[in-house]
């Protein structure tokens, strides 16, 4: 997608972190702007600032995991803005511990938000887009879908997380190889990030009542809220340069976009693992202080 300028831009999780900050970079390059979240006054916060700045923009109280809430959204930007061009599947939250300890409403929250809504984004945005091309020669569509390191990596404590990044890193291969195919103008991006200040960590704060904690916190739950408190808010790369990065990545029509390229290494060990029918690498070999802080904290925690 070459150009941002008077085109329609749709971000979920546009409240807080990434997704505020790709409003931003969007705004500033004049794009009309549709943010989805389900927490409310953030949501108005940015829609106040965002306007402020003189951009256009609608704000829609959505939970990506409900089909008929993205329909909505989708519906909204429509009737307001006539069109979407660049849709940021974004929304995510996050949930460790070891992992036969997590709770099905753990799973069901987490794949609902992160897998779920990615799905439904890409189902229905995706459909929208071919329409407008259809009838536009001109048009150019992307979909970016916010993955995660934890999507290429498989760290301890941190398995159902992991596992919605990496259905997301293929949902996004695949949705790239099918428009691929039939020669669509829109572009696939999968957004890979490391840790990142931003809201992440404290995700339950949005935690919907029907996928409620009804157990725990156990041990290694505790452990890994404390683990990922630390590594995100000690993060060294801004949510900012990951948007300014991204937006890049768009311009360009690149599909993989990194914050911590430097991480990649770890990536590389798992995939040479595999290759070689090895045993899985060991995701902390280059931070063997991590993995004893997590399991002294795990034990420590049960003491
Ligand atoms: N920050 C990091 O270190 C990091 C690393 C890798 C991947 N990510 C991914 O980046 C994305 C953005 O997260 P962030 O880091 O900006 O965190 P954040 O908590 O600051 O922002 C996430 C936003 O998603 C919203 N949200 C939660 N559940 C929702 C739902 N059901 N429907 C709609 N919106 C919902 C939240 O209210 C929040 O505004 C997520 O997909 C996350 O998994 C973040």
């Amino acid at each position: 997608m070459k150009t941002f300028r008077d085109k329609v831009a749709v971000i979920t999780g546009g409240a807080s972190g990434l997704g505020r900050q790709f409003a931003n970079v969007a705004a500033r390059e004049g794009m009309k702007l549709v943010l989805a979240d389900v927490q409310r006054d953030a949501l108005q916060t940015a829609v106040d600032e965002l306007t402020a700045q003189g951009a256009s923009v609608i704000a829609q109280l959505c939970d990506v995991r409900k089909s008929e809430q993205v329909q909505a959204l989708a519906d909204a930007a429509v009737a307001k803005f006539g069109a979407v061009h660049l849709l940021f599947n974004n929304a995510g939250v996050g949930s460790g511990g070891l992992i036969w300890e997590n709770t099905e409403a753990d799973w069901e929250w987490v794949m609902g938000v992160n897998v779920w809504g990615v799905i439904h984004g890409m189902r229905i945005f995706t459909k929208l887009m071919l329409a407008a091309a259809e009838s536009d020669p001109a048009f150019e569509g992307h979909i970016v879908n916010t993955a995660s390191m934890a999507g290429l990596l498989n760290a301890p404590a941190m398995g159902v997380y992991n596992v919605s990044k990496h259905a997301v890193v293929s949902l996004s291969e695949t949705l790239y190889q099918d428009l691929q195919l039939v020669g669509a103008p829109i572009g696939a991006s999968v957004l890979c990030p490391y840790f990142v200040p931003t809201g992440i960590s404290q995700s339950h704060r949005n935690r919907p009542e029907d996928v409620r904690m009804t157990t725990g916190p156990t041990a290694s739950q505790l452990a890994a809220q404390a683990m990922t408190d630390k590594a995100v808010s000690s993060g060294k790369v801004s949510a900012e340069a990951v948007a300014e990065e991204t937006f890049r990545a768009v311009a360009e029509g690149r599909f993989y976009i990194y914050s911590h390229p430097e991480a990649l290494a770890g990536v590389r060990e798992r995939m040479e693992h595999i290759v070689a029918g090895a045993n899985p690498a060991d995701p902390y070999a280059a931070a063997p202080q991590l993995k004893d802080l997590l399991r002294a904290k795990i034990k420590g925690a049960k003491a």
